[in-house]
């Protein structure tokens, strides 16, 4: 870990323990902009993002939602990948927002990434069904997430794909904190309609994992 990484990391813990931590699941005001900022230059959030991005194999025609989007990270990662497509980032906070559209300002305008500033449980899309859906870092924070995953498996196409990402950031957080983590987006994914479930991992303290899963033919008969 290089001496910068190792110095906002001290940063993030010493604001986390004084009440910051609120910053990244709304982040708001001047310190929403700051927990927008280290979101969009930290290695390992930047890393993280990315690396999803890739797992989720996106392809050139495709369209894509992203629910939490952040400082839109992986909304660039993802439009890099849909060049012919579509990518929707969704995030309730107005800073986020903003900063996603900055950091994505050319595709932006080209119309090949829309942003919607709104809280997932009011999410309201219609048109086309989406080839791929993910979330880095942030359905911890959704109210009833098992809810909310059942109305993804309908805003996706029968056998599109999810990747559900998690990095513990509690305290103490260990890699078995990470697998604890992984079995409950199984869990949520399963109840939700999803198959085809599998898990990878990267290789960051605590590990990164990624679940992902498949619209199966229950979840896409649920939708018709
Ligand atoms: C820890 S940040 C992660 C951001 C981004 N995914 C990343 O990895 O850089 C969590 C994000 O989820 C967003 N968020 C949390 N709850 C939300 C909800 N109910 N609806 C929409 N966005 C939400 C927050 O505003 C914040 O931008």
């Amino acid at each position: 870990m290089d001496i910068k990484e190792r110095v906002l990391g001290h940063g993030l813990r010493w604001w986390a323990r004084h009440g910051g931590i609120a910053q990244f699941h709304r982040p708001a005001g001047a310190a929403g902009h700051v927990a927008g900022w280290v979101m969009g230059r930290r290695s390992s959030n930047v890393a993280r993002n990315r690396w999803a991005a890739r797992l989720l194999d996106v392809q050139a025609p495709e369209h894509v939602l992203e629910l939490g989007c952040g400082p839109g990270v992986a909304v660039a990662a993802l439009a890099g990948r849909a060049t012919r497509g579509m990518v929707v980032g969704v995030d309730h906070s107005a800073v986020m927002i903003r900063q996603a559209g900055r950091r994505n300002r050319a595709a932006v305008k080209a119309g090949r990434v829309r942003l919607i500033h709104t809280p997932v449980e009011s999410l309201a899309l219609d048109g086309e069904p989406f080839d791929a859906a993910l979330a880095v870092n942030t359905l911890g924070m959704w109210p009833e997430p098992a809810a909310r995953l059942r109305e993804l498996a309908r805003l996706l196409r029968p056998g599109g794909r999810i990747a559900l990402v998690s990095q513990p950031r509690c305290a103490g957080a260990t890699a078995a904190t990470s697998v604890t983590a992984a079995d409950e987006l199984t869990a949520l994914l399963t109840g939700a309609g999803f198959d085809g479930l599998r898990t990878e991992t990267l290789d960051l303290d605590p590990p990164v994992v990624c679940v992902i899963g498949y619209v199966s033919g229950r979840a896409a008969r649920a939708t018709s």
